[in-house]
């Protein structure tokens, strides 16, 4: 297969990720021939360094004409404390969003075995957490008109939905419902807000067209509460983009480290694929970021493109390395931790030796059923 990949490699740790992300796109093409042009770009506090702006046209044309984004991560804590700054990386990542049209945002939630130690919630609780939150990514309060009072001491954001904007992410979600436990939890705040009561009526009219799927409404208090409680009883939640952002941090926890966490971003056109942790610039440079939420989401990329096996082999990467214990800091309980590029460099090494042998019993299977 043949497609355009735009690198975004950002700021802090995210260069060092997408570092060891590129090693498993090249194992796994190498495996099974695939032909990804890469082309990198600059994007966030790097780019307003070199360009004045976290997200060029050229950047943004690169973006447009490719098949999908691979993105580290942005911020850097010299934007984070002053509220006057004009320019900022997160306007980026925003304008990345809004300009590719990435509606719909897909972040799945899964705990490890191993890594049950690592969790700060209790073992019992741990057991059958797998879950998916789809996130409403470029409309609610993100992107209403904004304002403040030339004094400055008035500021007001709008939440606005149309129902269209709510029922193309609905679809989805069910969509991956009836691919699941076909069980759709509506996050949302339908006692107070009027755009939640929209969701609730474009959520309940297509759930008619899915009469196999179990529908349930929880105001996102309450959420957060059941997503520590009782994670275990979510399959499918579907939420407004805020309660989507600090709905998903909260439960991105439950893994054990923030550092397991891909996710995907669908829109129109091109997809974008990138970890969920931030830019962590304590630890940049120092390679003892874990690269494994970044290598996920290159496997959640091969997934979008319908490259099930490679994707599973990424998977099966990843789990390996967990079994072996060579994982970053982050994770490491017992043994010694590795840095960032050994857990890619090993990921990658399995993918390559796995692969092969995988390849070859797979022919010789093709081959004996064609003597039988
Ligand atoms: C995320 C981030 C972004 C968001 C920030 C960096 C603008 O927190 O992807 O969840 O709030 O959407
Ligand atoms: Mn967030």
């Amino acid at each position: 297969m043949k497609k355009k990949i735009t690198i975004l490699p950002g700021d802090g740790i995210g260069p060092e990720v997408v570092n060891q992300g590129l090693k498993v796109i090249e194992a796994i093409n190498d495996l099974y021939d695939h032909h990804f042009e890469l082309i990198q770009a600059d994007f966030g506090a790097v780019s307003i360094d070199k360009h004045g702006s976290p997200f060029t046209d050229e950047a943004l044309s690169e973006c447009l004409s490719s098949d999908a984004i691979f993105l580290g991560a942005i911020g850097d804590p010299k934007y984070d404390n002053d509220p006057n700054l004009p320019v900022r990386p997160e306007q980026g990542l925003l304008k990345l969003r809004k300009s590719l049209e990435l509606f719909s945002n897909i972040r799945p939630i899964s705990t490890y075995d191993l890594l049950t130690d690592v969790s700060p919630l209790k073992n019992s609780l741990l057991k059958d957490v797998d879950f998916v939150i789809y996130r409403e990514l470029t409309g609610g309060i993100y992107f209403g008109e904004k304002h403040i009072s030339t004094d400055r001491t008035y500021a007001s954001d709008l939440c606005e939905y149309t129902d269209k904007e709510i029922s193309r992410i609905t679809y989805q979600a069910f969509e991956a419902a009836m691919s699941r436990r076909k069980k759709l939890t509506l996050v949302d705040k339908a006692n107070v807000l009027e755009t939640s009561r929209l969701w609730r009526r474009v959520v309940q009219d297509i759930s008619v067209e899915y009469p196999e799927v179990v529908v349930d409404y929880l105001f996102v208090d309450n959420a957060a509460m059941q997503v520590v409680l009782n994670p275990g009883q979510f399959d499918v939640i579907l939420t407004e983009n805020m309660f989507g952002d600090i709905i998903s941090d909260l439960a991105s926890v439950i893994t054990g480290s923030l550092g397991m966490l891909p996710s995907a971003s669908i829109g129109k056109k091109t997809a974008l694929f990138e970890p969920i942790h931030g830019s962590y610039p304590q630890a940049q440079g120092l390679d003892i970021a874990n690269p494994m939420a970044a290598i996920l989401s290159v496997a959640m990329m091969y997934e979008h493109f319908g490259l099930l096996q490679e994707a599973e082999m990424i998977k099966e990467g990843i789990k390996w390395a967990l079994d072996n214990q060579i994982v970053t800091q982050d994770l490491s309980i017992t043994k010694e931790a590795s840095s960032c590029s050994k857990v890619g460099d090993v990921i990658a090494w399995f993918i390559e030796e796995e692969g092969e042998l995988k390849i070859k019993n797979d022919s010789t299977k093709i081959s004996l059923n064609c003597i039988i």
